[in-house]
């Protein structure tokens, strides 16, 4: 274990169960309906990573990255996006990959957005879900883990940039912050 990380919440093999139970029910939903997979960077890299390999129907991926303005707009849901994708969505069945929903204001202007769009569909998979924080009326069509309100880091998520590769999820050590 990474000598910051005060605790190990789900190991790599745990992960690695769930996210290959999570592709086996996107595979049976999406059968016949070639989903537009949406990785929202970075948090979601490695989960948008493994998860496609273990959904069996045909499907494309795109990148999407986004950020929260500042904090006072944060709660109106104002989201900038640094990077757009690079194919239209319009008539597309998407399939939106999170690291990890807390107040859950990206992933409702993310939805806004696709609809806007036309997309035929929207539909999330979250790996990691804290609803103690939710502020945001949604919930994932997908969800891997529900985790307690703390600060999580590895397997893609990171604090100041650090840990995103991590094979497992952890709660640093309180005075990794404060330093
Ligand atoms: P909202 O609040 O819009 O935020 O649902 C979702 C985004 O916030 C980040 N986030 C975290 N990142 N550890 C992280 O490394 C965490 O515990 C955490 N909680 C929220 C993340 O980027 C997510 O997409
Ligand atoms: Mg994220």
């Amino acid at each position: 274990m990474h000598n910051d990380i005060r605790e190990v919440l789900y190991s790599e093999q745990q992960i690695q169960e769930k996210v290959k139970e999570m592709g086996e029910m996107i595979s049976r939903d999406f059968e016949g309906r070639n989903p537009l997979v949406i990785c929202v960077l970075k948090g979601a890299f490695i989960f948008m990573a493994d998860l496609v390999k273990q959904i069996a129907v045909p499907l494309e991926i795109d990148f999407m990255a986004v950020s929260s303005y500042g904090v006072s707009t944060k709660s109106s849901g104002v989201v900038k996006i640094i990077k757009d994708l690079d194919v239209p969505v319009e008539g597309r069945n998407v399939l939106i990959i999170e690291d990890i929903i807390d107040s859950g204001l990206t992933l409702s202007y993310l939805i806004d957005v696709l609809e806007r769009r036309n997309a035929r569909s929207v539909t999330v998979a979250a790996l990691f879900d804290k609803p103690a924080r939710r502020t945001a009326e949604l919930d994932a069509d997908y969800k891997g883990f529900v985790l307690p309100d703390e600060f999580v880091v590895g397997y893609g998520l990171d604090y100041a940039e650090k840990y995103r590769n991590l094979p497992y999820i952890g709660i640093l050590k309180p005075e990794i912050y404060t330093k």
